[in-house]
Parts: C-alpha cells; sequence; structure tokens
C-alpha cells in the first residue's frame, strides 16, 4: 500500500510539475502580466521570465521553441511586430505590460478582454469571454466557430463602444489570434481544436497538459500559419455561397 501511495503521490507531482522543468505559478506580486494569453502562459511556466520583463529576442524565439515548438523565423518576425510595444527609440526588449498600450498591439473587440473604453483592457475578464464562448457550439471548434466569435465581438464593440477603433491591420493581428488556439493545442490542417483545452488556457493561462495536451512535434512554420489564418478568413463572410466574393462578381455583372 505504501509503495502504490508512493506511487501514486509521484505521479501527482510530476502531474504537476509537467512540462518537464516548467512548472506553472501564478503570477506574484510584482509580476508583469498583459493581453496576451498566451505570453502571460509562458511566463506562467517559467518559459518566459516569470516576472513578465525585460523579454528579449532570445528570450522570445527560445519561449516560443521549447513551449510550442515554432520555429526561429517564425519566432523572429513575431519579436519584430512585437518590439513597437517598448516606445524607447531602439528598444531590445519588451514587458508584458508594455503590451497594454491601447492601439499599439493591443486592440478592441478581443475574445477575453474588455475594451479599453469600459476599462481593464488586458485582465482576463469572465463576461467577455463568456459572450465569445457562446459561439462555440460544439466540443470541437471548427473556423466557422472562432469566425463568428471574433465577428461577434466586433459587433458588440461596434454597437456598444463609441470609441471603438478596428482597422485593415487590426485584422491581419485578429485573424492571427483567433487562429492561435487552433496553432497551440489543435489540429492546423483541420483547423479544428478542443473546446475544452482552448476555455482552460484562457481561463487559467496555463497549458493543458493536465488535460493530456502536449506540445505538437511537428514544428510550427510561418506557413502553417498563414494557412490556417486563411481558413478563419474565409470563415468570417456571413454569405452562404461557397464562395462570396465571386458570386457578388456574378450579381454586378447581372446588374450591367
Ligand atoms: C492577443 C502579443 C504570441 C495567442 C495578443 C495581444 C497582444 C499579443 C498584444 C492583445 C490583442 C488584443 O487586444 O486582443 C503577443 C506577442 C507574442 C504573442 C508579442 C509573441 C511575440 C502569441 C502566441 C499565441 C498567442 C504564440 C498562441 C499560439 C493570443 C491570443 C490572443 C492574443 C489567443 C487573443 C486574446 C483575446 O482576444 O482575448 N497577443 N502574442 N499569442 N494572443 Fe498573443
Ligand atoms: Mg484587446
Amino acid at each position: 500500500a505504501t509503495t502504490l501511495a508512493l506511487g501514486l503521490a509521484l505521479g501527482r507531482a510530476s502531474e504537476l510539475s509537467y512540462p518537464q522543468g516548467h512548472p506553472w505559478a501564478p503570477a506574484r506580486r510584482g509580476d508583469l502580466r498583459g493581453p496576451c494569453p498566451m505570453m502571460n502562459t509562458l511566463a506562467n511556466h517559467g518559459y518566459l521570465q516569470r516576472d513578465g520583463r525585460n523579454i528579449t529576442r532570445e528570450n522570445a524565439v527560445k519561449a516560443l521553441a521549447d513551449g510550442l515548438n515554432f520555429n526561429p523565423t517564425l519566432a523572429n518576425i513575431m519579436f519584430d511586430q512585437a518590439i513597437i510595444a517598448n516606445p524607447e527609440p531602439n528598444a531590445t526588449y519588451f514587458t508584458l505590460d508594455h503590451l497594454n498600450q491601447h492601439n499599439v498591439l493591443e486592440h478592441d473587440a478581443s475574445l477575453s478582454r474588455a475594451d479599453a473604453y469600459f476599462g481593464n483592457n488586458h485582465i482576463f475578464n469572465q463576461t467577455v469571454f463568456d459572450e465569445t464562448r457562446q459561439y462555440w457550439v460544439a466540443p470541437i471548434l471548427n473556423a466557422s466557430m472562432l469566425a463568428n466569435s471574433k465577428v461577434a465581438r466586433m459587433i458588440s464593440s461596434k454597437a456598444f463602444n463609441p470609441t471603438y477603433t478596428f482597422t485593415l491591420i487590426t485584422e491581419e493581428f485578429s485573424l492571427g489570434e483567433v487562429v492561435a488556439p487552433v496553432i497551440a493545442f489543435g489540429d492546423t490542417d483541420a483547423v479544428i481544436v478542443n473546446r475544452t483545452l482552448v476555455e482552460y488556457f484562457f481561463e487559467n493561462e496555463r497549458l493543458p497538459t493536465s488535460l493530456g495536451w502536449k506540445r505538437r512535434d511537428e514544428i510550427v512554420s510561418l506557413n502553417t500559419i498563414l494557412k490556417a489564418t486563411s481558413a478563419i478568413r474565409n470563415a468570417t463572410s456571413l454569405f452562404t455561397d461557397s464562395d462570396a466574393s465571386l458570386s457578388k462578381r456574378k450579381l454586378t455583372a447581372n446588374l450591367h
């Protein structure tokens, strides 16, 4: 019986410290966190500095590789896009709270954060996330459900936030964010992901290893993301034609 109890205790301990060498711990007082559930998660596991400060290119590339199997080229591109978050000229690092600056990288109509107009734009907001989750109508999320939740959040913001801002550049970032759970936890070819894993991730800012997830074996490249993103983009159309843009052209032709 002692052996069994010891075995169970060890099993439990190894589950808690999983992924190997990267146990999860919540942010401590003074640690910085931001609007990105994944950057927060990587900090909570110590893939990024747990204090959320001084994230250099090297830190970001290593964290994205070790935590999510992103290839260095992709991670470098992401760092290049992120560095404007630090307002200092020629900055070589950013902190997680640099990401909070509204309308720099952080934008309206997030899936799990309130718009800056309504208050805190970077802490997880259960009310906002529940609105998003309404559109996740089956246990396996597909591109359509993910796209619907994004479009719905945009309509809410456009309707109720008088300062609603969402540019074509925001749209590119937003599509990348909406597909991100598929990249981290799902099937990137089918563009599907288990809802339970995604909810656990957003609500706990923790990798869903206790639910059976593990880092994917295949390396994630920019191309992986671009392909999956285009499925989400197509699914944001509210038309039912298989090719909405084509049928629009046909209609224009008919009018002439
Ligand atoms: C959102 C930064 C990598 C998943 C955001 C936002 C920022 C950001 C500023 C807030 C946008 C908003 O207002 O909603 C970054 C940076 C990264 C990074 C600087 C790396 C250098 C990742 C990765 C993933 C991810 C690798 C997952 C694979 C998400 C998701 C959101 C988000 C799901 C949307 C949150 C929401 O709408 O509530 N990220 N991110 N991010 N990010 Fe990241
Ligand atoms: Mg936002």
